[in-house]
């Protein structure tokens, strides 16, 4: 049986969402924005479904706007505020995702690099240093998709605000994974991503606060609030909402069920002179295990470890026919050789200790270690 460990990628669809999505894809009918009872029908099935989000963030209901995804939410973001005439300059961190980097190289006003340390930390010191006086966004992401690095994001919030900078973040990865209020944290927007816990594809929101002075990228439409023109994917939205509900019952157990699986393998993959951990003297993702593997090339472990039936990330993209190191090791000042290297698994809720055991062999194999005393099931 196939393993799957990149749940960072996507994750399946949970049972009980996919029930709650199945109406809306077959027997009820109807437009969100028509009057007659159809239409309202749908219309309380979006509402529901943004009381579920906006339970789950620490948000008020008003503030979530439902895109397609988190994608679309980081573009809403950045050249959705920065087409407001009032904002002059922004500044991202070097680790985000490329669905807020890429936007960033598009927007018209300047824009700023927040540096992180060799574990992948934006510090308060950073955070300082990249904001200038006509700052009036930075964005950092709550955790990384790759390291699994976790920012203080409270901590750095404040900072912002004491600039009188609106703060942004990503947090598609930790939503569903570990506790996080937008409330609590003070951010004034964030991002999330439906499939990153559970949910559909082609969902996804962007909290923000009523005084950002935000810009619809679409138009021809008055949803969500004017920002998010066209008729809404209300079966994909339930989804959403009903995965929202589902992360808030599970959250503790989910989290500390991959944690056992992520720290036995980590524990065991330490074992092997030539692995190196990505930020591991920080807090990260529960789920998340990146790492290098001194002398191999990524790509081709991925490729070796699914012929062995294990699904994983390496931490590199290959464009057009190079292999390119992941801009976030980069940035963390990791060695080309050793981030060319670099697989993330990514555990997710059906995962068991005996697919980890399965793994760890597998690693084995690979890296051709046949002392078995460096081995493992009675100490798992
Ligand atoms: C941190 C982060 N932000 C944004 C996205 C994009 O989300 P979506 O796939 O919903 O467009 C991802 C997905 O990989 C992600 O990991």
């Amino acid at each position: 049986m196939a393993v799957y460990f990149d749940h960072n990628a996507t994750t399946p669809l949970h049972e009980k969402v996919l029930e709650a999505m199945l109406p809306y894809m077959g027997s009820v009918c109807g437009n969100p924005s028509s009057l007659h009872r159809f239409g309202r029908l749908q219309r309380q099935a979006i509402e529901q479904a943004r009381e579920q989000v906006a339970a789950l963030m620490g948000a008020q209901t008003s503030q979530v706007i439902f895109t397609s995804g988190g994608t679309e939410a980081n573009n809403l973001m950045l050249k959705g505020l920065s087409a407001d005439a009032s904002v002059q300059r922004i500044a991202v961190s070097e680790i985000e995702h490329m669905s807020l980097l890429e936007p960033a190289a598009k927007v018209a006003c300047a824009v700023d690099r927040i540096a992180v340390n060799e574990q992948g930390l934006v510090t308060q010191e950073s955070l300082k240093q990249a904001i200038q006086k006509d700052t009036a966004l930075v964005s950092v992401m709550a955790a990384n998709n790759e390291t699994g690095a976790i920012q203080d994001i409270e901590k750095l919030a404040e900072v912002a605000r004491e600039s009188g900078t609106w703060f942004h973040s990503d947090v598609s990865q930790i939503a569903g994974k570990l506790a996080f209020s937008f409330e609590q944290t003070g951010v004034h927007a964030m991002t999330l991503s439906s499939h990153k816990f559970y949910g559909p594809m082609g969902a996804g929101a962007l909290i923000v606060d009523k005084c950002l002075p935000m810009h619809s990228l679409l138009q021809g439409g008055s949803q969500e609030k004017g920002l998010r023109a066209g008729t809404e994917n209300v079966a994909a939205i339930v989804g959403f909402g009903m995965a929202a509900e589902l992360a808030a019952q599970e959250l503790l157990e989910r989290g500390d069920h991959v944690k056992v699986l992520r720290d036995a393998l980590e524990k065991e993959l330490m074992k092997f002179a030539v692995v190196k951990v990505f930020s591991q003297e920080i807090k990260r993702l529960p789920n998340t295990l990146q790492f290098g593997v001194q002398g191999f090339d990524g790509e081709t472990l991925l490729m070796e470890l699914d012929r062995r039936g294990f699904a994983v990330s390496s931490g590199s993209a290959c464009t057009s026919g190079k292999t390119e190191p992941s801009h976030v090791l980069k940035a963390m000042a990791v060695s080309n050789d050793l981030a060319t290297s670099a697989i993330r698994v990514s555990l997710g809720r059906t995962n068991t200790m005996a697919e980890v055991e399965r793994f760890i062999e597998a690693m084995q194999q690979i890296l051709g270690i046949k002392n078995s005393a460096v081995m493992m099931a009675a100490n798992l």
